[in-house]
């Protein structure tokens, strides 16, 4: 059985169950397109934490995961994977992308498993409770055929299952 379930859809329309909705992003600080821009919008304050994260990180954050709050709505939390320095026409290739996605997704997948890290960003339940559900990261801005992306999260299928929405 695949562990990736489409699903069509807004990913941002709300939903009532724990669920962790994972993004790439770049290390630049900036939420000023697709999905993230959205996201932006209906999270202004877990936007600015990720700013100040990549103000202190920068390009070393590339294949880290940070795990934010959605500070409105108890059931969300917001997942950042480091996939790029830049965004925009700056992004990096579709080789260090899909690299960094794995190894992003890797530490994201080790995050879920602690406690504390539950407490850092307000879970209700146990981190490994939570739905993961993602757009068809990559795919937009980033540029990388969907395809190569979900290749990458075929390899999580002993860890991971996830939710992907198509618009
Ligand atoms: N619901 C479901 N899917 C959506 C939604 C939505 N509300 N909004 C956009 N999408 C889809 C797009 O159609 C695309 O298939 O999400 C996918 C990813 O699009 P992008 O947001 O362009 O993201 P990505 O290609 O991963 O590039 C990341 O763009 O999001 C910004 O700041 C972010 O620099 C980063 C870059």
């Amino acid at each position: 059985m695949s562990n990736i379930h489409y699903k069509k859809g807004n990913i941002l329309k709300l939903e009532n169950y724990p669920h962790i909705l994972i993004h790439s992003c770049n290390c630049d600080g900036s939420w000023g397109g697709g999905i993230a821009y959205q996201m932006g919008i209906r999270y202004p304050r877990s936007e600015r934490e990720y700013m100040k994260i990549c103000s202190e990180g920068g390009s070393d954050l590339l294949g880290t995961c940070s795990l934010l709050p959605s500070y409105s709505d108890d059931n969300l939390i917001i997942a950042c994977l480091f996939t790029s320095s830049y965004g925009g026409a700056g992004h990096g290739s579709k080789e260090s992308i899909l690299e960094y996605t794995k190894l992003a997704l890797e530490d994201m997948y080790s995050q879920i498993q602690d406690p504390k890290v539950a407490a850092n960003c307000k879970a209700v339940t146990a981190l490994a409770d939570y739905k993961l559900e993602m757009p068809m990261i990559n795919s937009g801005i980033f540029g990388v055929p969907w395809e190569l992306t979900e290749n990458e999260l075929k390899n999580f299928k002993e860890k991971m299952s996830f939710i992907v929405y198509q618009l």
